[in-house]
């Protein structure tokens, strides 16, 4: 494996998680201006249609996005060995390996969160990757599956993976239960624990530990960081991105920028995607929760999912949209 960057290295303390049909390229070059160290995650693409599909759909990505990980899902070691090949290949700094989604279709599929049940294969999964592409590969996985509430089990099944090459585990500090609940119910229902993360980090030290889960403001990211290497955002960063921007500055120094002048300076980009012909409401999307709880927070909101479906909406309507909350107070507080 070739050395890591400095950025790299540095992005290991803050992640956004990987989540479909949210962490596209649009939405990861937002959250690389809010947060400009912070490690970003693809959405899951499966191994086999990294393999056999459209790569520059499925990979594409925009340099800015650095440091960025490709998560990979599958269960086939020599599948998933092609694919974090391709993946480095295409730029990716990291190939991760999902071990911690519990759908129904990922569960007859064989992968995700049923591999906690088969760490012998996640460690032939992560010896053939980490030997086929030379960035580093890394897993993401639950406490373990059902009503199992093991430590050592838990420690056990990572120290058999980390024996196959993975030095990074982000760590969803709860249980994924495969029968019964949605997949939304299992980012919920089943009880956080980070005391398990933090047990991980004290008893394995060399192992990079980052812990997932619930993490919803400055403060608990920081009271977590006393435990562990780093800490990984899924829903309070795309709801409430503006926490990112505030967590990359207090994490690793610098100046709070306003809002509006981080989304602003996201306007060369969008410009560029829509002389490309990508339909503004694609980027759009993503920032809709920047203003979340200030005021001009809902027009900013309807402004932009209302006007940006419209044929030939352009950067003129996120200038419209910021202008709802730079109004005075009585015209912003709807
Ligand atoms: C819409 C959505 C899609 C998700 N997709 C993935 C995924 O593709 N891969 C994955 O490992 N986790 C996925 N997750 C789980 C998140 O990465 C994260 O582990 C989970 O939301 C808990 O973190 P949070 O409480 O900070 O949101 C998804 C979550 C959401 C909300």
């Amino acid at each position: 494996m070739t050395p890591v960057s400095s950025a790299y290295q540095a992005s290991l303390r803050l992640a956004v998680a990987p989540m479909m049909d949210w962490t596209d390229t649009h939405c990861r070059v937002f959250h690389r201006v809010l947060a400009p160290h912070a490690r970003l995650y693809t959405e899951m693409v499966h191994a086999n249609a990294v393999v056999l599909g459209d790569r520059a759909r499925l990979l594409g990505f925009d340099p800015v996005e650095h440091p960025v990980a490709l998560q990979l899902g599958g269960s086939e070691p020599q599948v998933l060995a092609q694919a974090a090949r391709i993946g480095a290949d295409w730029g990716y700094d990291e190939i991760n390996l999902n071990c911690g989604c519990p759908s129904d279709r990922v569960q007859a599929g064989r992968f995700g969160a049923c591999l906690m049940k088969e760490p012998a294969l996640v460690a032939d999964c992560v010896a053939a990757m980490a030997a086929a592409a030379d960035v580093p590969v890394t897993v993401k996985c639950r406490l373990g599956v059902d009503d199992e509430h093991d430590y050592d089990r838990f420690r056990a099944f990572i120290d058999t993976v980390a024996a196959a090459g993975c030095r990074t585990f982000v760590v969803h500090a709860r249980n994924a239960w495969l029968q019964g609940l949605s997949p939304k119910e299992n980012r919920e229902v089943p009880p956080l624990r980070y005391e398990w993360a933090w047990r991980l980090k004290r008893e394995r030290p060399d192992l990079q530990v980052t812990v997932n889960g619930g993490i919803a403001s400055l403060e608990q990211a920081q009271a977590q960081l006393q435990h562990t290497d780093g800490v990984m955002l899924g829903r309070a960063a795309y709801h409430d991105p503006y926490l990112l921007h505030r967590l990359d500055v207090a994490l690793y120094g610098g100046t709070l920028r306003g809002r509006g002048e981080l989304l602003r300076a996201l306007r060369p980009y969008v410009e560029a995607q829509l002389a490309r012909g990508v339909a503004l409401k694609h980027i759009v999307r993503h920032v809709l929760g920047l203003f979340h709880g200030r005021p001009g927070g809902r027009a900013f909101r309807q402004i932009l999912s209302e006007g940006a479906h419209r044929a030939g909406a352009g950067w003129a309507l996120v200038e419209q949209a910021l202008q709802a909350t730079e109004a005075g107070p009585v015209a912003a507080s709807g």
